[in-house]
């Protein structure tokens, strides 16, 4: 079933967000039938465009950046006739009666009142400037078909995502506000829920006394893509651990919901996070690691390092590399770690995550190496890969009795193709629909910058000694595998 009749309104219209991610998504629901009978589409932004040659911009982006590319079967017209460019300053209040205007207009076009959605793709430090000016607009007292739509970094830490959420929630309702974190709206990431509570086989094992540990890693083979002046405010830990990585481990360590409601979904992620073992700020060291990259050789092409980049300060402490050990405290993970990593420039873009399970109790086999346990384990790949695989010991065909560790593999794209959506597809779905169980509520947001402050602010105050600390191409610092050394572990770095 379609949406009701929708408006959005894109602020940041002309920017990167929404020439990669936002209009290839909606573009990609409207071949799939998915936009409602009724849209309207209103790209914001300062920079001047003709309705036409904005439209040709995005045609641009959608040709590089959609998962179709190539393939636009010839529906652009029709789908770019419902894309308008309003040139506006968010700055300037008596500027927000053109967004009233189009409202009006559409609603009498369409003899239905709109729902209406107002997308933040801005730098974050616009977001309240322009979220208090929507707040003074009447439509927005419309709590059921007005919703607002906030990207992240949700904040810079906990204060201030405190006061944006005081902001926010002081304009509109809890329902009306959509915290944008798109891992969520990954299939793969979604997966998770299916393959853990859809399922009788796993749940029984998912727990401390079956797991050794869990590791996620969010490894990333780009650099900063042009985006040094974001970077250099925010870092790896910021940037991608408060959030997504957070999340993902919400996924994974979560109770079982009772019903897919939005709020029991969120309550049990807000759970885990709650329970996540605070880390004094003396344990950061034990607990953290942070890196910066070198210059360097990325797959045969020398790159600059961090501090030379664009935008960013030659004596920079800022990390572009971040792991980190949490505990979380409750009956089911109680001693069980969860290692987290992510940087940029690492080896390989690699999203995944790993169920170490522990050693058979008793191990009968001859000639086997004592690590011969470790191959009992269970990984989830989000990205590039999309598959589950389920690693065990296998008798090799032979007259003797000697092991080899073998995989089941499920994998998502032979099974779906070309067919998942893309996160943002599924996310602005789910916005037009009004359905908030993969955005996040003020608490979960908060929540998990009470997880992180204290890394952050050890690393804000404590210069590092050794940056710049690890290569482009590598798998970031050494200090990240001596955190899982010291517990006897080594990363799992190909699936
Ligand atoms: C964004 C971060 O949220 O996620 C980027 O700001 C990062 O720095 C990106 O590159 C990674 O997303 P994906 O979907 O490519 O893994």
């Amino acid at each position: 079933k379609r949406p009701p009749a929708s408006i959005l309104f894109i602020f940041g219209g002309s920017g990167d967000l929404n020439y990669r991610k936002l209009t290839p998504a909606l573009y990609n629901l409207f071949l799939d039938d998915w936009m409602p009978e009724q849209f309207a589409i209103a790209g914001i932004g300062r920079s001047p465009y003709t309705d036409e040659a904005y439209r040709q911009h995005l045609l641009d982006g959608v040709t590089k950046f959609s998962r179709r590319k190539g393939k636009l079967n010839g529906h652009w017209t029709d789908f770019s006739q419902h894309v308008n460019y309003l040139q506006m300053d968010g700055d300037d209040a008596e500027a927000y009666s053109l967004i009233t205007d189009l409202v009006k207009a559409k609603e009498a076009e369409w003899g239905v009142h709109p729902n209406v959605v107002f997308y933040l793709a801005v730098a974050p430090q616009l977001v309240p400037s322009i979220a208090s000016k929507l707040g003074g607009l009447n439509i927005c007292s419309d709590t059921s078909s007005t919703r607002i739509v906030v990207e992240k970094p949700f904040g810079h830490d906990l204060k201030s995502a405190h006061e944006l959420n005081a902001l926010l929630t002081g304009m509109f309702a809890e329902e009306q506000i959509f915290r944008i974190d798109h891992y969520l709206g990954k299939e793969t990431v979604q997966n998770i829920l299916a393959l853990r509570f859809a399922n009788a086989l796993f749940e029984p094992v998912w727990n401390r006394n079956y797991i050794d540990h869990i590791q996620i890693t969010a490894a990333e083979s780009v650099g900063l893509e042009g985006r040094g002046g974001y970077f250099e405010h925010a870092g790896a830990l910021r940037d991608m651990v408060q959030n997504h990585i957070l999340q993902i481990l919400c996924m994974v360590a979560m109770e079982a919901p009772v019903s897919f409601d939005a709020n029991e979904i969120r309550n049990k992620k807000v759970d885990v996070l709650n329970a996540i073992r605070r880390i004094s700020h003396e344990q950061v060291h034990d607990f953290a690691v942070r890196g910066q990259y070198s210059s360097g050789w990325k797959k045969g092409e020398k790159v600059v390092g961090y501090r030379e980049e664009t935008g960013v300060s030659p004596q920079s402490n800022i990390d572009t590399f971040a792991a980190a050990k949490f505990y979380i405290d409750n009956w089911r993970w109680q001693g069980v770690p969860f290692y987290v990593r992510t940087g940029k420039y690492l080896n390989q873009k690699a999203t995944h995550i790993t169920l170490q399970f522990k050693p058979a109790p008793h191990y009968a086999f001859p000639n086997e190496s004592a690590e011969s346990w470790r191959s009992n384990r269970l990984t989830i790949s989000i990205q590039p890969n999309m598959d589950i695989s389920i690693r065990f010991q296998a008798k090799r065909p032979g007259q003797t009795m000697t092991l080899d560790p073998v995989d089941m593999k499920f994998n998502y794209e032979e099974a779906e193709g070309e067919h998942a959506p893309e996160a943002y597809e599924t996310l602005l779905l789910d916005v037009m629909e009004g359905d908030a169980t993969l955005f996040m509520r003020a608490d979960q947001v908060e929540a998990a910058w009470k997880v992180i402050m204290p890394i952050l602010e050890t690393w804000e105050n404590r210069k590092p000694q050794d940056f710049p600390n690890y290569a482009p191409d590598s798998w970031g610092p050494d200090g990240s595998d001596a955190l899982l050394a010291r517990d006897g572990h080594t990363w799992i770095n190909y699936i």
